[in-house]
């Protein structure tokens, strides 16, 4: 907008103010100072908005682990059915972490087909918060929270529409996904089962308060892993601090040799030019 323009609109509706304008010169003053304010609207919009999050609920095949083929809808209850949603047996939330590409990493569908060769009978739910999760590392790890919110409300339904206990709730989050877990943990109305971190993100979540991170207060039992802390300028990739029951620290957390060290890499570096 340049200042020309804002000036010939300051004529235009001081001239509108002053005279008695007909009926179609308001109309036209009006849609296009409608026009100009409405990208600063569509600005203020998006601030107001943090509840913008879309959060999918799929829930995957055994024969499909890769396929999106039914959502479960919080609220509809005929959802539940439609998919083929067990009550008595376990559901696994998987939770996944930052992206720049906005679509599911390989390690998803591994994770749901590894889930299911153990537990048969189970649900495996793929929560997709791509759309929020996409996004500078930063705004992504504010996202973080309200985005467990809205899994909250879902496990609030869930445990109340199918009447299942949440005993038998496992949520399982990577990177930024571990602490939107402990978000949608510590907001149900009551504890889950089981939380696993996988290698929970450290950029803004190291030494925070407990409430504001996944801690071991979000579920009966939280049980991370922690694979990638090796620091670089100061800055870890993973957390490094404990924040589970059970923290493990494998080949003492700093990284895996040989183990996807390509994606690591090229994680760190990505994060490094982000930040
Ligand atoms: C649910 O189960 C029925 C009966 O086994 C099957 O025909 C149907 O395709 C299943 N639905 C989904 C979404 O898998």
């Amino acid at each position: 907008m340049n200042t020309w323009r804002v000036r010939f609109l300051y004529f235009l509706t001081s001239i509108a103010a002053v005279q008695n304008v007909t009926s179609l010169e308001e109309e036209l003053t009006d849609s296009i100072f409608g026009n100009f304010l409405d990208p600063v609207k569509d600005l203020f919009e998006h601030k107001d908005e943090p509840s913008r999050n879309v959060v999918r609920f799929s829930l995957r095949k055994p024969s499909h682990p890769d396929d999106d083929l039914c959502y479960i809808i919080s609220g509809e209850a005929e959802t539940l059915s439609a998919c083929n949603f067990s009550s008595t047996a376990k559901t696994f939330l998987v939770i996944h972490g930052w992206t720049l590409s906005g679509m599911f990493e390989s390690w998803v569908s591994k994770l749901v087909t590894a889930l299911y060769e153990r537990e048969q009978t189970a649900n495996v739910i793929v929560v997709d918060w791509l759309n929020s999760a996409q996004n500078h590392y930063v705004v992504a790890a504010q996202n973080t929270k309200a985005v467990g919110q809205e899994i909250a409300h879902f496990i609030d339904w869930i445990e109340e529409a199918s009447n299942m206990p949440l005993d038998n709730m496992h949520l399982i989050g990577y990177s930024l996904g571990a602490h939107v877990a402990g978000f949608a943990g510590s907001h149900a109305n009551n504890k889950v089962g089981r939380i696993t971190g996988l290698d929970p993100a450290g950029p803004d979540f190291e030494g925070e308060h407990a409430h504001r991170r996944l801690s071991p207060d979000d579920a009966h039992f939280v049980d991370v892993l922690h694979t990638f802390t090796r620091g670089s300028l100061g800055l870890s990739i993973g957390i490094q601090q404990p924040v589970g029951h059970v923290d493990i620290y494998p080949n003492g957390g700093s990284y895996q040799p040989g183990c996807n060290l390509r994606g690591a890499l090229e994680k760190s570096l990505t994060l490094a030019y982000l930040l």
